[in-house]
């Protein structure tokens, strides 16, 4: 069970240097690299002093959103007779992404530190970190990594003899995308349906069980005891493009690239360094079409695009899209991008709550509008149709899976018009039976 892939020279690894080390796995493995040493000095600064150092670190949440963690966490109100909450999402169900798995199941005390850290910082004396229930692997090795910190006093109610008490509990999701939706998770913890929650009042106010709660992405909590040894300094450092982007990112590549897999690379590094250089580029007599960059739940890029585009958060956006959670999903020109984008939408059709109208139906109809359009029944006015439910499934429900499901099939329509209206006026064999 080898890591797939040696170091790429212009990979930045720090999440990921202990990546197919089996030993790095348990407590002492851990420790000799250097493990424990941010909790460490985490317990030995104010809490308050934790959140200051993640703010200058310029550190922001790796779920998908950016937002900066410190400023997260310096939401959370005054120690009182409430408990807080610390919440590690790793429901990692974004179709792409396959990052924080790879944390898990290589390096489980560095999540259960950074865990630590974070509920250190907030005032939290319990944790949850929520596993996406098919992750049977993560889940095992985290179980055991988990024992283990309790047994050497790492966690518990004396945390590396601080006379801290930090718990930490794992908690099985069931397998849904929505439950990776920070309210929705809350939700599920709570044994109710994982819908999502109006906001406000907002998680840090009334999260878990209605008490103060910070969530936070599983790489997003992985990086923190880096910035606690290494200092905050260090960390801003890591940045090729914008100031506003710093540290390292897991970017997972997946589809038509000669090496697929997870490549950790500074911040503004270009887009077609990770794509041609670590990845490997496409296929022999292939070129690039497109590449879903944030997961699945982002605009489309064109090869152009990708070309100019410097990875991090200000950059993608300038070349239309969103970083999201860096997964990216490559397409050489023997993809159907219709056929593709259909998938997706089909996934979220799916996977949505059902609880806001333009969701629930807006997911649904798009999906059925692109199966006629591959099954050689479409209309010239299909796409004007697609544009327009794509709008009103923007912006006006609960969360944004919604808007998730419009982002890559709008700029699809926008981008690659021509291969829709290919299949329109049936200059194309249908790709699916008729509907
Ligand atoms: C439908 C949906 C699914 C999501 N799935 C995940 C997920 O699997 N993992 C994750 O960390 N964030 C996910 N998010 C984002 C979370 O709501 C939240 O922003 C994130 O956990 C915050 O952590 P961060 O600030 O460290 O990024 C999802 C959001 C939506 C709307």
């Amino acid at each position: 069970m080898g890591y797939p892939h040696p170091i790429h020279p212009k990979e930045t690894p720090v999440l990921s240097r202990h990546f197919g080390e089996a030993e790095a796995r348990t407590y002492d493995g851990w420790a000799a690299r250097g493990g424990w040493e941010g909790l460490r000095t985490a317990l030995a600064m104010a809490p308050e002093a934790v959140v200051e150092a993640v703010k200058a670190s310029g550190l922001r949440g790796r779920g998908g959103a950016g937002f900066p963690t410190g400023l997260k966490w310096s939401f959370m109100p005054k120690p009182s007779a409430r408990p807080h909450y610390l919440v590690c999402n790793a429901d990692e169900s974004e179709p792409g992404t396959f990052k924080d798995r790879e944390i898990m199941r290589w390096t489980p005390h560095q999540l259960l530190e950074g865990v630590a850290i974070a509920a250190h910082a907030i005032h939290a004396e319990r944790a949850y970190i929520y596993i996406r229930g098919e992750f049977t692997e993560a889940w095992a090795i985290m179980e055991a990594a988990l024992a283990e910190a309790y047994a050497r006093g790492a966690l518990g109610g004396d945390a590396l003899g601080s006379g801290r008490r930090i718990d930490v509990v794992l908690h099985r999701g069931a397998g849904a995308y929505i439950c990776g939706e920070e309210t929705a998770l809350m939700n599920s913890i709570e044994g109710k349906r994982g819908n999502p929650r109006i906001k406000p009042p907002f998680p840090a106010q009334a999260g878990l069980f209605g008490m103060p709660t910070t969530i936070n992405n599983v790489e997003t909590l992985a990086a923190v005891p880096h910035i606690l040894v290494r200092g905050a300094a260090w960390y801003a450092g890591l940045c090729l493009g914008s100031p506003k982007s710093t540290g390292t990112k897991l970017i997972s590549v997946c589809g038509h690239v000669q090496r697929p897999g997870n490549y950790e690379i500074t911040m503004g590094t270009p887009m077609r360094d990770v794509i041609f250089e670590m990845a490997g580029g496409m296929r022999p007599g292939r070129t690039l079409k497109a590449v879903i960059p944030g997961g699945s739940s982002v605009p489309v890029m064109t090869a152009e695009e990708v070309g100019r585009c410097v990875t991090d958060y200000e950059g993608v956006v300038a070349e239309g899209s969103m970083l999201g959670s860096a997964g990216m999903i490559v397409m050489d020109d023997s993809a159907d991008l219709v056929y593709q984008l259909w998938r997706l939408a089909r996934f979220y059709a799916h996977e949505s709550c059902a609880q806001c109208t333009n969701c629930r139906e807006g997911t649904g109809w798009t999906t059925r509008v692109l199966e006629r359009i591959l099954a050689g029944q479409g209309k010239p006015e299909d796409l004007d149709l697609l544009v327009d439910l794509g709008e009103q499934m923007t912006g006006k429900t609960i969360c944004v899976l919604s808007d998730s499901c419009a982002a890559p099939v709008v700029s699809g329509i926008r981008k690659f018009r021509g291969e829709f209206e290919a299949y329109i006026r049936r200059e194309r064999q249908p790709a699916l039976a008729t509907v």
